[in-house]
């Protein structure tokens, strides 16, 4: 299936067709079933694209210590490094009900770092690129910049 079929009427023209987003869906279905949510009960899973082909994918994992508590994108991003990189291409979290989720603030800048403004992200208003789910990204050109 291509990003039409679950109401991705944002997609950018073009960039999205090659992604099969309800491969994508069952993976993040898949670990969303796994995660470890017992305070919360609040069940994240999240799966991407790699350049290289590679799908990486995590779920929430929580602690008695609250704040301790690791976002799904936190171990997608952490599955993607130890398993060779790579850039993040196109990425689908989903919550309990299997439905596209918006991640977080601290896991948009998760995402712009290991993937830039062309990685795609399924959100429930359809596909968007990153530029539209985090405007203005501080990233690396700002640690540059500021250097002077
Ligand atoms: N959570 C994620 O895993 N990813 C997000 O982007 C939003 C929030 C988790 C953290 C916590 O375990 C639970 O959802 C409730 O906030």
């Amino acid at each position: 299936m291509t990003a039409q079929a679950d109401g991705s009427a944002g997609a950018p023209a073009g960039v999205s067709a090659d992604v099969d987003w309800e491969a994508l869906r069952l993976r993040a279905v898949e670990l969303m079933e796994r995660a470890y949510a017992p305070y919360s009960r609040f069940r994240v899973g999240v799966a991407g694209l790699v350049d290289d082909g590679r799908v990486v994918a995590g779920c929430n994992v929580e602690n008695a210590a609250y704040g301790v508590a690791l976002c799904a994108e936190c171990g997608m991003v952490s599955e993607l490094h130890a398993t060779g990189g790579g850039r993040l291409t196109a990425v689908f979290c989903v919550g309990s009900d299997g439905r596209a989720l918006m991640p977080c603030g601290r896991c948009r800048q998760l995402l712009w770092e290991n993937g830039g403004p062309e990685c795609l992200l399924m959100t429930p208003e359809g596909v968007l690129p990153m530029t539209a789910v985090l405007p203005q990204a501080f990233g690396v050109d700002d640690l540059r910049h500021a250097e002077g």
